[in-house]
């Protein structure tokens, strides 16, 4: 349990124009999964581009506890995971990150076994593991959870996990990545349909296959994955992180300043630029990794949620702080988590004229927001209170920044760089 009392808050006078570039770091969600997919590799593995946040420190930390030799250097990681144990795995950090789950197929696909408790994570919804477990199981694994642990086991002398056809009940992100993981070094053949796309996949797919892995389709809905025996050494450089690099974008966008983020990769933001621009704003390709906002009268527009190429649920509450005060009634529909909306009440606390029926949060646009002290809920929710507070009138303080820190890296002096008044204290 965090003392909020004792904790540090953010402290916000909102109303500054901000200008300039902002440098975009290295994808949370991607650097994560690839640190999980390291343990598939018996060789030095390097990644580069990691950014610096408390998830990727609780992530080091349960690789270092399965007996992962672990090395950073700024935003360098080298990871020796020769000599590893996956029964290792310490209750009291997995259920604070889903993430770390998903070291289950990389750990039993080289192991034939492991041992893992059931994970945690932002407070946004009940958030099962049974396509990860199902899909394993279509494998060739058994599986018993008990008190909160699950045990994989492959029977066999060697241990392997078998290819195997599975759909995804929903194109999962982390059960498509738990399994393409698995079944890099799977016996045969593995088809996984209905698959996630998200960029993160894609990512992943690259860095296996870098490591010899054999595998297409990432990206599309099907994906082909051929196991082989063993994977080798790498350098991969993760890509840079697509929902910090839209935070940003709405931050020009709510406080009516041109600003550009460098370096992003502006097709996995098409979702959010198309948002942007039906809300008023322009987004201009300067180069082919460097964007520039160009605000406008902001207008209502509707947004529903869904997987990749979806629009981002990652992205629903920032454009909730947006769209408060954006001319007009706009309605957000969050499809992919069933307790997302847990920001509105903190919006409304800030003079946002938000009615919420299901899951769905109409918005009547307001002219203007007010400073106040408000609660971040989850990580999502820490920027778009982040974001109201820049443009509101008045001091906004901000708590819960442990949701923040798990996925923002350095924001605040990335704000102050903009010109915006903020400082934790
Ligand atoms: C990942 C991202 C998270 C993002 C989400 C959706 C990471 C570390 N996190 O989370 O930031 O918001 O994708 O883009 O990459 N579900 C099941 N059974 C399962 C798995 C999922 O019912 O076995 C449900 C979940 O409860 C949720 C939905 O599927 O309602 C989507 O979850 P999923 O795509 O798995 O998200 P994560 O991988 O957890």
């Amino acid at each position: 349990m965090v003392n909020e009392q004792a904790q540090p808050v953010l402290e916000i006078w909102g109303g500054n124009s901000l200008k300039g570039e902002v440098t975009i770091s290295g994808a949370k969600n991607s650097a994560l999964v690839l640190m999980a997919g390291s343990l598939l590799c018996p060789e030095d593995c390097r990644l580069r581009n990691v950014p610096d946040l408390v998830d990727i420190n609780k992530m080091s930390q349960i690789l270092t506890a399965l007996g992962v030799k672990l090395t950073k250097n700024g935003h360098t990681l080298d990871i020796d995971a020769r000599d590893i144990n996956p029964t290792k795995a310490p209750y009291d950090i997995v259920s604070k990150l889903r993430a770390s789950f998903f070291a289950i197929g990389a750990l039993l696909a080289r192991f034939g076994n492991v041992r893992i408790p059931l994970p945690g994570g932002c407070a946004i919804g009940a958030r099962p593991v049974d396509l990860h477990v199902r899909g394993l199981q279509a494998m060739g694994a058994q599986v018993i959870i008990e008190s909160g642990i699950v045990h994989a086991n492959v029977t066999g002398s060697d241990r392997r996990l078998q290819g195997a056809n599975i759909y995804l009940d929903y194109p999962s992100v982390g059960a498509t990545e738990t399994l393409l993981m698995a079944a890099t070094l799977a016996k045969g053949e593995t088809v996984i349909e209905n698959a996630a796309q998200e960029p993160e996949i894609v990512d992943l797919a690259n860095f296996c296959i870098a490591m010899g892995a054999k595998i297409s389709g990432a990206g599309t809905n099907k994906i082909i994955i051929s196991g082989v025996e063993r994977l080798h050494s790498v350098d991969y450089r993760v890509i840079p992180d697509r929902i910090e690099a839209g935070t940003f974008l709405v931050a020009g966008a709510i406080t009516q300043s041109e600003i550009s983020i460098f370096p992003v990769i502006p097709e996995h933001l098409i979702p959010v630029i198309a948002k942007l621009k039906a809300i008023g704003c322009q987004v201009i390709a300067e180069d082919s990794d460097r964007l520039r906002l160009i605000p406008g009268a902001l207008k209502a527009t509707d947004i529903e949620t869904l997987p990749y190429p979806g629009f981002p649920t990652d992205m629903q509450a920032q454009f909730m702080a947006l769209l408060s005060v954006s001319e007009g009634y706009s309605v957000i529909s969050e499809t992919v988590f069933e307790n997302r909306l847990r920001h509105v009440a903190e919006l409304q606390r800030m003079g946002a004229d938000i009615r919420l029926k299901g899951h769905h949060a109409m918005i009547n646009g307001v002219p203007f927001l007010s400073g106040a002290p408000v609660m971040a809920t989850d990580l999502r929710a820490s920027a778009a209170l982040v974001l109201a507070g820049l443009a509101a009138q008045g001091k906004t303080i901000v708590r819960g920044l442990h949701h923040l820190d798990r996925g923002y890296e350095n924001i605040e002096s990335k704000l102050v760089k903009l010109g915006a008044n903020i400082k934790r204290v």
